[in-house]
């Protein structure tokens, strides 16, 4: 499977940079690519535009394939006229206040159209499209196949990986408990999916025939090891590269991440308005305390007005990051990726 893996996506090294919605750089992408993995870049919330100057960036740095990554929509988003607004709007008015920022009125939209997404996709022409939060449509896999491009879903259940084959993604990344950033249940609520990944890897190895990426918790050559002896064909891995400097996590991002143990990252919905990993800070905890959140995409459009104003304060950012955070001890991103292939058994 680890063969199918590498020859499906046309890489040396079944290693996979973690795609990072709003965190992923160019300069850690390529590097990742370039050393033998799949690098991959998030575009969540990125418009047309963006995603084709993302992707000639991409094309500066490396000939070598790399993945850009969606989210579906899951139907439950709300739109700018929800009347959920304007009380989680006002419940984070000591926070724009601490970020010198002035508390916004509604957009016109929240997030691109996926359509608008998608059509900039085929002009990147990717090696992979990632997906998170649901099964792409019958016409999405087909046109991607069409175009030689690769089709990556996201599952943190069984029946989640099940439906993923079933629509015909070629490759399925069992994303367990420990991993961090948005737990990307579509089929159950995420508080009802968080299966760890030693249990979740191998009951998904057992329930398709497609190639299974293992992601969460794993951060060194042992987690990469592990991740083989379950049945795993690679491995994604975030926290260990997003502590690099070459990273777009601010420098108190990197610390937070530093300065983690094992029992500090925790589940909340604080920040976005959907279940996600992460360290808790002043942001997560006056929000929580306030007890208003807004649904998604709601509450994380308004909470990017203050972190964006904050320019990196770590009390007033998303400090996502996973439960093997103490793990991710190592600053060049060159390194991890030395330390993970070292763990990825000789064929
Ligand atoms: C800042 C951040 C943003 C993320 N955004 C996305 C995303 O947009 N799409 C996605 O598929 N995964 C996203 N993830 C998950 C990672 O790609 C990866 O699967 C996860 O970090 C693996 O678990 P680990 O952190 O324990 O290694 C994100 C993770 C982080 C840390």
């Amino acid at each position: 499977m680890t063969a199918a893996l590498t020859d499906l996506l046309g890489i040396d090294l079944p290693v996979i940079l973690g795609p990072f919605g709003g965190l992923s750089s160019i300069e850690l992408t390529a590097l990742v690519s370039e050393g033998g993995g799949l690098g991959s870049y998030g575009l969540y919330g990125y418009d047309a535009a963006r995603i084709a100057e993302t992707a000639a960036q991409m094309r500066e740095c490396t000939s070598r394939p790399f993945s850009l990554n969606l989210w579906l929509p899951l139907g439950d988003e709300v739109g700018p006229e929800t009347v959920r607004f304007a009380p989680a709007r006002d419940a984070l008015r000591p926070l724009y206040e601490a970020a010198g920022a002035a508390a916004p009125e509604p957009p016109e939209r929240f997030l691109p159209p996926l359509a608008e997404q998608l059509d900039a996709i085929w002009d990147a022409a990717p090696a992979a499209l990632s997906v998170v939060y649901g099964v792409p449509s019958a016409d999405t896999v087909a046109e991607a196949h069409r175009r030689g491009i690769r089709v990556i879903g996201t599952a943190t259940s069984v029946a989640e990986a099940r439906a993923l084959e079933a629509g015909g993604v070629d490759l399925v990344v069992a994303s367990g408990a420990e991993a961090a950033g948005h737990r990307v249940s579509f089929l159950a609520a995420p508080e009802r999916s968080l299966v760890g990944t030693l249990a979740l890897v191998p009951q998904v190895v057992d329930a398709v025939d497609i190639p299974v990426v293992a992601a969460g918790g794993i951060a060194d050559r042992r987690g990469v090891a592990a991740a083989f002896a379950l049945g795993a064909a690679g491995v994604q891995v975030g926290t260990a590269f997003l502590r690099t400097r070459q990273s777009a996590a601010s420098d108190g991002h990197r610390a937070a991440i530093a300065a983690a143990d094992d029992t500090t990252t925790v589940l909340t919905r604080a920040m976005s308005g959907r279940l996600a990993r992460g360290i808790p800070n002043r942001a997560v905890h006056d929000i929580e305390a306030a007890g208003v959140i807004a649904p998604f995409p709601a509450q994380n459009w308004l909470t990017a007005v203050f972190r964006t104003a904050a320019g990196g304060d770590p009390e007033l950012s998303s400090l996502w990051a996973g439960q093997a955070a103490a793990l991710a001890t190592r600053e060049d991103a060159a390194e991890v990726l030395r330390e993970l292939a070292s763990g990825v058994p000789a064929r």
